[in-house]
């Protein structure tokens, strides 16, 4: 049998600090609503979805004592890619020098979670090593005028080196879902911006995120008692709230970056996942959960042993 192992993380944030107060200047919103109604206090604003997901994936591949050329595939997942054609990827793979293979994937908010689940099937198959990279530049697609959307979005990236085991290896359990029919709830048109009935992708967004965690534990054989860390999509801290209420797990014992970073798709739940790390909240043994939805409607969970 052959799984994955996490061996080294990395975060990339931009350094412009865009607070609630500086939207407020220049549209009808203010910082007690923002906070009140998501949980946002402030986001990062700038470079390009490259130049994150390089730096992000420097930073985890140094702290996995791994070089480029160490590893076989790039899979970078994000909706904001620098350009139509090519993928994003391979501007990645170039500047660590990294001699394998490049691919972009769109999932919006799920996508890394699609991309972990993906990279599991790729060590299987035999690749050694996998740079994954949530990273998304949201700023460069947002109606800065809308205070529906500007309010919400924010630029990040965070990368994990994923490594073959010789045993099942640490992810435990996944799901992973679509619903086509749900396009119109949220999109972006070629040269757009990002649309959206707020109302109805909170309401999807709480169900799809305790269906998919219930499935996800189901598929590893455990229940949400087993769970020790919730690492949720960052879109909505009442969405966090409300499923976590839904799931039976104490909402302290999901990380939060919200406040931070806004929504930052496919980066929100790898910013999750290293600050947690970071700040001393992930421990060898932990199980955890980790759940996103999106655009698409996409949703997946997936559930980690954590073992460094
Ligand atoms: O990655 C997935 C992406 N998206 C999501 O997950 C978004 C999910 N949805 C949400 O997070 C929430 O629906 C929003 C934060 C977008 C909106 O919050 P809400 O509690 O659903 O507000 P609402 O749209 O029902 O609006 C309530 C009121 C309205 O005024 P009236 O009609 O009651 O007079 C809005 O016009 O709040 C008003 N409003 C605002 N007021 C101040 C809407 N946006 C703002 C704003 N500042 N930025």
């Amino acid at each position: 049998m052959t799984g994955l192992t996490v061996t080294g993380w990395g975060t990339a944030l931009p350094d412009r600090i865009v607070t609630n107060a500086e939207l407020a200047e220049s549209l009808d919103t203010s910082d007690d609503w923002i906070l009140e109604r998501t949980g946002i206090r402030e986001r990062r604003v700038g470079g390009t979805t490259s130049e994150l997901a390089i730096a992000a994936g420097r930073a985890a591949l140094e702290r996995a004592g791994r070089r480029g050329d160490d590893i076989d595939l790039v899979l970078l997942a994000t909706t904001t890619g620098d350009r139509i054609v090519p993928a994003t990827a391979p501007t990645v793979q170039e500047a660590l020098g990294i001699p394998g293979g490049a691919v972009d994937l769109n999932a919006a908010c799920s996508g890394f979670v699609y991309g972990l689940v993906l990279a599991n099937g790729m060590l299987a198959t035999g690749a050694r090593r996998i740079l994954l990279i949530g990273a998304e530049t949201l700023s460069s697609i947002t109606d800065w005028t809308d205070r529906s959307n500007a309010i919400l979005f924010g630029d990040g990236a965070g990368a994990l080196v994923l490594e073959a085991t010789d045993d099942a290896g640490d992810l435990l359990g996944w799901d992973l879902g679509s619903d086509g029919s749900a396009t119109h709830i949220l999109k972006c048109e070629h040269g757009g911006t990002i649309e959206m009935d707020g109302k109805e992708v909170f309401r999807r967004a709480v169900r799809v995120m305790v269906d998919s965690s219930k499935a996800s534990l189901e598929h590893a054989g455990l229940t949400i008692d087993d769970v020790d860390l919730v690492i949720p999509h960052q879109a909505n801290l009442r969405i966090i709230h409300s499923a976590c209420q839904k799931l039976g797990i104490d909402h302290e014992r999901a990380s939060i970056v919200i406040d931070r970073y806004g929504n930052t798709s496919s980066a929100s739940i790898p910013l999750a996942l290293v600050d947690a790390i970071e700040t001393g909240r992930v421990t060898t043994g932990d199980t955890l959960l980790l759940t996103g939805f999106g655009a698409g409607m996409t949703w997946g969970s997936a559930v980690l042993r954590w073992s460094r």
